[in-house]
């Protein structure tokens, strides 16, 4: 809900309330937390809007949006510059309530109604910026957009899409951080003066950080306190900037990083989006408000909140050495398991026999696939399963039939030659035709094997950049690639992927309902993975797989049942060569796949609940889903290294009702949701290193 008293703005959806004033012909922001009131009545008297009386000096006051050169000298949030000026002075005009949320051509959450357009212009830089909010039930959606309405180009050093300003106070911030086959780390570290910035200059999200933030007061747990959550809608380079004055007031600043693009007259250039989201009930309480606005409104609402298939991938069994007889078998073999989609992972095209050569080179290898893709897919039907398959759209091979007819394809600077990673460049996807030539290249091959499933993956980071404007050209590129096959093919899920979890973000997650994790497939290694992942992203969007031991990763042994318990928080899929598994292993698959369908619906949509952080003390690691309605609850523990004589520390559940009565059906026991919340239960898992325990629970009373 938009309410506007006296250039008063408040936004709320009952339960937070966001709230900004004009001042002077300045947006000074003036509340971000639990709803408030802030009608006419109190209004004069609240803090909310009584700055409007205060005269803060702009060294001082919290803004809107933060600009450069005006007296203001924390990190700005838009910095422009023109022949004649490197500061701006944007002045209040007016505002305009919109019926529904504008489309800007970027990826956003979905079916946004009311909306309040603020307006703003600067005369000597001859630019209007607009502000753009949008309540959803659980957050706020934020971005702004400039138009050049000058004769001359406007650079754009920088121009974020949203700001906040905290007034004075203690603050710990919380952002996630990582490497490869170890993303997702949670940092949570005190705010102290000067500024902390998280970013990604590798042209996609990485999987250094995360376009994400928490701020939060220095007593917030996991399940109380205040906490402010900051997410981007956007898969490049971004900024998130947390900057703590010499007040204690703290600004966080968030969008994508422009380095310097042009703005022509008339041009006009909208931000991504970013999702502001606050909770009284801590970090978990903030989780779950992102985890349901992306549920709801971002993610694809074809496969939204609906059962994903169980995939059984092709990579660790064979990564590039498979041939059709060694395929067709290991489809066999994968039959009457409960699998439901077989996907061929990197491999199948061109000459690729490693990772030397053929990115780009989208037709069968009728070397290794002599009856062709087709063959292959009608194989999986033939068994009861679907068939999905590999891309790596954006990349292409200097070895490659495609680099020899298109060098200029690549990303390149004119006379320098290309920096390679993994022995490949990446597509300069900022060009037209090079999208338009990869989405023929890929729809020929959909239509001839109809895969129900693709998995895209990214391995290389941008290099060779030869303007700013390639950066932000590439990933609109990209986007326009996946509305094309979504839209062409709605029925193909496809399964986002960049080295693991290296491009896992909002922006990605509006056409990719899923995305692959990490590389990490030892299953403690990923459970802390997954834990620091669902800080922000949803279980339905983790795809996670059960794989060998010894790991390929990190050559640790882990029990089976452990494997399929940390997968099953998500998306559940196997990455295995199914033909070497013991009769025992088989069996263990199929209860697996059982167990696990008849309880992915609450999985997928039920509320989360982190019990216990691989992160802390013994490593253990406890997450609970409950269903909405507190009917059902299930429960995976996985255990740290095994202690001698001492006994696990209580679990507490949390989210069920006090009063009824729960059915824990491993224990055999009946027991009230008030026992198993306040009291606890004691884990009982099995007794060797990293074993655990699985607890379906259901309401009967
Ligand atoms: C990186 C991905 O993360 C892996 O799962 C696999 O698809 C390989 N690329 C294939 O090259």
């Amino acid at each position: 809900m938009i309410k506007i008293y006296d250039d008063v703005f408040h936004l709320t959806d009952g339960k937070f309330s966001y709230a900004f004033f004009v001042r002077g012909g300045k947006l000074i922001h003036s509340y971000f937390g639990r709803a408030v009131k802030c009608d006419e009545t109190s209004l004069a008297g609240s803090v909310i809007a009584d700055g409007k009386n205060e005269n803060t000096g702009a060294d001082a006051a919290l803004f809107e949006f933060p600009e450069q050169g005006r007296c203001d000298f924390r990190a700005p949030c838009i910095a422009a510059e023109t022949d004649k000026t490197i500061s701006t002075d944007f002045r209040y005009k007016g505002y305009e309530i919109l019926s529904s949320k504008p489309d800007f051509g970027m990826p956003a959450l979905r079916y946004g109604g009311e909306t309040l357009a603020v307006r703003l212009y600067d005369d000597v830089l001859g630019a209007e910026l607009s502000l753009y909010y949008t309540v959803y039930d659980g957050g706020l959606a934020r971005r702004a957009e400039l138009k050049n309405c000058s004769k001359e180009p406007v650079r754009l050093n920088k121009f974020l899409s949203a700001c906040a300003d905290f007034p004075q106070g203690n603050y710990d911030l919380i952002n996630i951080c990582g490497r490869w086959g170890a993303e997702f780390n949670p940092v949570r570290s005190a705010a102290t003066q000067g500024v902390k910035t998280f970013c990604s200059s590798r042209g996609v999200t990485s999987h250094q950080h995360n376009p994400f933030v928490c701020a939060v007061k220095p007593d917030t747990s996991e399940e109380a306190g205040d906490a402010y959550g900051f997410n981007l809608i956007y898969s490049g380079n971004f900024t998130v900037e947390c900057e703590l004055d010499e007040k204690s007031q703290l600004r966080i600043n968030l969008g994508a990083t422009l380095g310097g693009i042009v703005l022509q007259p008339s041009e006009v250039f909208s931000t991504p989006e970013a999702v502001l989201v606050y909770s009284h009930g801590g970090i978990g309480g903030m989780s779950r408000k992102f985890h349901a606005l992306f549920n709801n409104y971002l993610i694809n609402p074809a496969f939204a909140n609906k059962p994903r298939p169980v995939v059984l991938n092709s990579w660790e069994s064979c990564y590039f050495d498979f041939d059709e007889k060694k395929l067709f078998k290991f489809i066999d073999d994968a039959g009457n398991l409960g699998i439901d989609m077989i996907v061929l992972d990197d491999g199948w095209f061109g000459k690729r026999n490693s990772d030397t050569c053929s990115l780009g080179d989208w037709f069968v290898n009728r070397q290794k696939l002599p009856s062709g893709l087709k063959a292959v897919s009608e194989r999986c039907k033939a068994r009861g399963m679907q068939f999905g398959i590999w891309f790596e759209p954006e990349a292409i091979s200097p070895v490659s039939e495609l680099f020899k007819k298109h060098p200029e394809w690549a990303l390149h600077v004119e006379g320098r030659e290309g920096a390679q990673m993994r022995n490949q460049l990446a597509l300069d996807f900022s060009l037209s035709e090079v999208v338009d030539y990869i989405y023929g290249a890929m729809a020929e091959i959909i239509e001839e094997c109809s895969p129900a499933y693709i998995k895209w993956d990214m391995n290389r980071p941008l290099s060779d950049i030869s303007s700013p404007h390639k950066y932000v050209g590439f990933v609109k590129g990209m986007y326009s690639l996946y509305e094309r096959l979504t839209e062409n093919y709605p029925q193909v899920l496809i399964e986002g992927c960049s080295s693991g979890g290296g491009r896992f973000d909002a922006g990605i997650l509006y056409y990719s309902p899923l995305i692959w994790t990490s590389d990490d497939t030892d299953a403690y290694r990923r459970a802390k993975i997954q834990y620091g992942a669902s800080l922000v992203y949803p279980l339905q969007t983790l795809s996670n797989h059960v794989s060998v031991c010894p790991n390929h990763q990190t050559g640790r042994t882990l029990p089976f049942k452990t494997r399929g318990a940390v997968a099953s928080l998500g998306c559940l899929g196997y990455e295995l060569d199914v033909g070497k598994l013991t009769k025992e292993e088989r069996e263990q698959v199929k209860e697996q796949i059982k167990d696990y369908k008849k309880s992915a619906a609450l999985i997928l949509k039920g509320d989360l609940f982190r019990l216990a952080s691989p992160y802390e003390g013994g490593g253990a690691f406890c997450e609970e889903v409950v269903s909405k309605d507190k009917s059902q609850a299930y429960v995976v523990y996985v255990r740290g290294l095994v202690e001698p004589n001492l006994p696990l520390p209580r679990i507490h559940l949390r989210g069920l009702e006090e009063n009824a009565l729960y059915r824990v059906e491993e224990r055999g026991a009946q027991v009230f949701g008030s026992d198993l919340m306040y009291g606890g239960l004691r884990p009982q898992p099995e007794c060797c290193d990293f074993g655990a325990e699985i607890l379906h629970i259901t309401k009967i009373a």
